[in-house]
Parts: structure tokens; C-alpha cells; sequence
């Protein structure tokens, strides 16, 4: 393990370190590189602390994780505000990611893809982020209510302006994917350059449609949720309560998913993983960076040793015989 020494109490810390453990990839046929390795934020400010949180950036930024995904409705904002505190002084070094789309307040117009919506959200973003300009901007979700054209031509002229760099879509199903594609040909907009849908050992719809069309298209793949929100990392066990702190202790919607059979497939990981000597987390995220399509798995951490044992696993050489074993989970 690369011995990381990460400054807290500088204000402007550690520059970027290009090292052998995070690798980088570009996002699809743009010139953007971003790491393999993106922290995902969605507790920051929840159930993580600010300070921990801030801990968890700085050793993502130490151990070479220069890709930070965040979304303008997480922890009510939060998320944005303690990345722009941390990242202050380091902004250029980081690709800091956004969405919008999800609601965001109770009036009528707190939620959806609407210009007036993206045009609110994102001045809120950009002030809680403490920077001019968001690398990559998501559309949250679809939004049946408003026509595609809309939305688009919204976010071109955000590029226009300089306010967002790259635009991209997540939980988009295929069919909607290529209908904002062709809308973007037909008003020659700037394109979608990436997606992100959930893909994980256990949660494989990806597989079917978006991963393929996406190979031929060659876009940019950010997966999320890639342990599941921590269920494969085996800390849950089917007949006691989720460990205090953890993410199921804490949000019920992750809780959900210890269920019966989400177990069953666990064990036989566990087994797996027991057999080989590799912790299951390494097992799950190897299995995913090693599918050629994905640019770049987007991980969570609620401790800065979470983010240093996760580094460590795209150096990891997962071979073809256990790649096909954990295919069949
Ligand atoms: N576009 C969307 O709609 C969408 C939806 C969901 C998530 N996301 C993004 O994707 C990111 C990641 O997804 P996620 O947070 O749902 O799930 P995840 O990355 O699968 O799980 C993160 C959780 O796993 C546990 N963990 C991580 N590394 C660990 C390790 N080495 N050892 C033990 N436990 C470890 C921690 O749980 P504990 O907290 O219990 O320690 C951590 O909070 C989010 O933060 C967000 O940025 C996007």
C-alpha cells in the first residue's frame, strides 16, 4: 500500500498525485479524464459528519480519485456545500459532477427538467460548490412533464455560458437515451457525453440494453452504487440488526435491500471471497472496472479508510476464471 500522508491542516492541500494504484480513463470520445475510482457524496452531510466528510475528500484527492459525484438534492445541498469548502484551492484538479432533475422543494417548479428549474438549480449548485463552472451535469431522471427540447437547448446554452462543461444522463432507459440523442442532432446541440446507471454484482439491467449501445457509441459509463450501499462488503447479516452508523442503520432505503434473497447470493460470494483470500468489496468493484465499457465506478465511503482500501482494488488484477464465477452470482 502507497504510504499516503494527507496535510489537514493546510488550507490548499495535497496537488493531485498521478500514482500506480487510480488509473484514468476518458469519458467516452471526449478529452475529459477522469479517474476509475469517482467518490460518490450522497451522505456527505447526512449521515456522514462535515469533518469526516472533508477527510474522505482530501484522501480521495491524496490517493489520486481526482472525480467527485454530488447532486444538487443531496443531504438538502449539503453535499455541494462541504465539496466546495473542501475542494477550495484545488478546483482545476478536481472533475466535479452535479445533477438536476429530482425534487428540490415543494413548489410547483422545485423539481423536473424544465428551463426555469435548471436555470434556478444551477446558480444554487454553483454557489454550494464555490466554483464558476460544473464539469459534468446530469439530468437526475427523466422528466416526462417537460419536452426533451427543453431541457437541451437549456443545457446547451449552459455550456455556452460556460456554467457546465459536459452533459450527461442517468437513470435514462435506452429508448429515452436515444430520443435526447436525436433531439441534440436535430438542434445541433452539444451531445450527451455519458451516463449512469446503477450496476453492481446483484443489480444488472445495465447489461442488457445500455451497456452494449453505449460500447457501439462509445459513451462515457459512470456506474453507481457498485456495493450495493455497502451490502457487499458482507457487514450485514440477515437476522441482526444493521451495524450502528452504518448506511442501512441510518437510511431505510437502503435498508430495503436486506432482503431474503439479496442474502442467498451474498453467501455465495462470501464463499468466494473466503476461497480466494480477497475481502468482498474488492470483489465486487474488480468485477465491475473490469467490464471494458465502464469509465468509471462511482463509490461512497462513510471513513477515509474506506476510500484507501477501495484505491487499492484498481490496481487488482481480477482473473477471467473468477470474473466468469462472479458473472453467475
Ligand atoms: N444517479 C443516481 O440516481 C444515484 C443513486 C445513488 C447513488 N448515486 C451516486 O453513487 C454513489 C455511490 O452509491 P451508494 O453510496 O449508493 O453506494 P455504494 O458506493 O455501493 O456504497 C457506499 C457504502 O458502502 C460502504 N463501504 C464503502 N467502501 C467500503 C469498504 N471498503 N469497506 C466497508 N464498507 C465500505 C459504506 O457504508 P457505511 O456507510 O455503512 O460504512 C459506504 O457508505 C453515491 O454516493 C452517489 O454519488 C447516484
Amino acid at each position: 500500500m502507497r504510504n499516503a500522508q494527507v496535510v489537514f491542516e493546510t488550507k490548499k492541500f495535497n496537488s493531485l498525485k498521478t500514482n500506480e494504484f487510480v488509473q484514468y480513463k476518458r469519458v467516452g470520445l471526449t478529452g475529459l479524464k477522469v479517474s476509475r475510482l469517482t467518490l460518490g457524496t450522497n451522505n456527505f452531510g447526512g449521515q456522514v459528519d462535515r469533518e469526516t466528510s472533508i477527510s474522505i475528500i482530501k484522501k480521495a484527492l491524496d490517493l489520486g480519485v481526482n472525480t467527485i459525484d454530488t447532486a444538487n438534492v443531496y443531504t438538502g445541498g449539503k453535499s455541494e456545500e462541504i465539496i466546495g469548502s473542501a475542494i477550495n484551492g484545488n478546483r482545476d484538479e478536481f472533475v466535479v459532477c452535479t445533477k438536476v432533475g429530482m425534487p428540490a422543494g415543494i413548489v410547483p417548479n422545485a423539481t423536473g427538467l424544465s428551463r426555469k428549474h435548471i436555470v434556478w438549480q444551477i446558480e444554487q449548485s454553483l454557489k454550494r460548490l464555490n466554483t464558476k463552472y460544473v464539469d459534468i451535469y446530469y439530468m437526475h431522471r427523466f422528466d416526462e412533464e417537460t419536452p426533451l427540447e427543453e431541457t437541451l437547448k437549456t443545457l446547451d446554452y449552459l455550456i455556452k455560458q460556460g456554467k457546465v462543461l459536459y452533459v450527461a444522463c442517468s437513470n435514462f432507459t435506452l429508448e429515452q437515451l436515444k430520443r435526447a440523442q436525436q433531439v441534440c442532432e436535430n438542434l445541433s446541440l452539444e451531445q450527451i457525453v455519458a451516463v449512469q446507471p446503477p450496476y453492481n454484482l446483484l443489480q444488472r439491467d445495465a447489461e442488457r440494453e445500455l451497456f452494449p449501445y453505449c460500447q457501439e457509441k462509445k459513451l462515457g459509463v459512470f456506474t453507481y452504487s457498485p456495493l450495493m450501499g455497502g451490502f457487499l462488503t458482507g457487514k450485514y447479516s440477515e437476522n441482526a440488526p444493521p451495524p450502528l452508523g452504518s448506511r442501512a442503520a441510518t437510511n431505510p432505503r437502503y435498508a430495503e435491500r436486506l432482503k431474503s434473497a439479496n442474502f442467498v447470493a451474498l453467501n455465495k460470494l462470501k464463499a468466494i471471497a473466503q476461497e480466494v483470500g480477497v475481502p468482498l468489496s474488492k470483489l465486487a468493484l474488480s468485477w465491475i472496472l473490469k467490464n471494458p465499457v465502464v469509465t468509471s465506478v462511482i463509490v461512497g465511503a462513510s471513513k477515509p479508510e474506506q476510500v484507501e482500501q477501495n484505491a487499492e482494488v484498481v490496481d487488482y488484477k481480477l482473473d477471467d476464471a473468477l470474473y466468469q464465477r462472479l458473472s453467475q452470482l
